[in-house]
């Protein structure tokens, strides 16, 4: 994937409390392109493989639980910058630090539960977008 990608999701709390389109708006109004997206359901195994890197974690068994207890929407985002100016979009992992303005800050209800998912480097966002999508469905 290009080094001007990211991925992303929008995670089931978001999902459940219908947090979507506002969060899609704010996407689009802070200057992604949307190269691919859809709205899917991890199952506990796909969630152990994403979050692989988690797997000794002490919250790691809490988070795979988590993010496939409903569904997810999954993007592929496009913008100068992409990796670095989403996390800074999205906020802190937990939603005390996030600062104004930050979409954690806005729909996040804890560290666990945080809303939004962001790649933290271009090799991972190459690796999570080609987790979700093939290549017919970037656009
Ligand atoms: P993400 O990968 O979802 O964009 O979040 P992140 O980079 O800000 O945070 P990361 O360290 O990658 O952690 C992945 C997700 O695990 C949950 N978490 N819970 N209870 C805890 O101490 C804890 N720490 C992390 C969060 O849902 C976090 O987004
Ligand atoms: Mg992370």
């Amino acid at each position: 994937m290009p080094s001007d990608r990211t991925f992303t999701m929008i995670k089931p709390d978001a999902l459940e409390k219908g947090h979507v389109g506002a969060i899609l708006n704010k996407i689009n109004a802070s200057g992604f392109r949307i190269v691919s997206m859809k709205m899917t359901q991890m199952s506990l195994r796909d969630a152990e493989l994403f979050y692989a890197v988690h797997k000794e974690r002490p919250f790691f068994g809490e988070l795979v639980s988590f993010m496939s207890r409903g569904p997810i929407v999954a993007a592929i985002l496009e913008k100068e910058n992409a990796v670095d100016d989403f996390r800074t979009l999205i906020g802190a992992t937990n939603p005390e630090e996030a600062v104004e303005g930050t979409l954690r800050k806005q729909f996040a209800t804890s560290m666990g539960e945080n809303a939004v998912h962001g790649s933290d480097s271009n090799e991972n966002a190459e690796i999570e977008g080609a987790f979700h999508f093939s290549g017919r469905e970037m656009f």
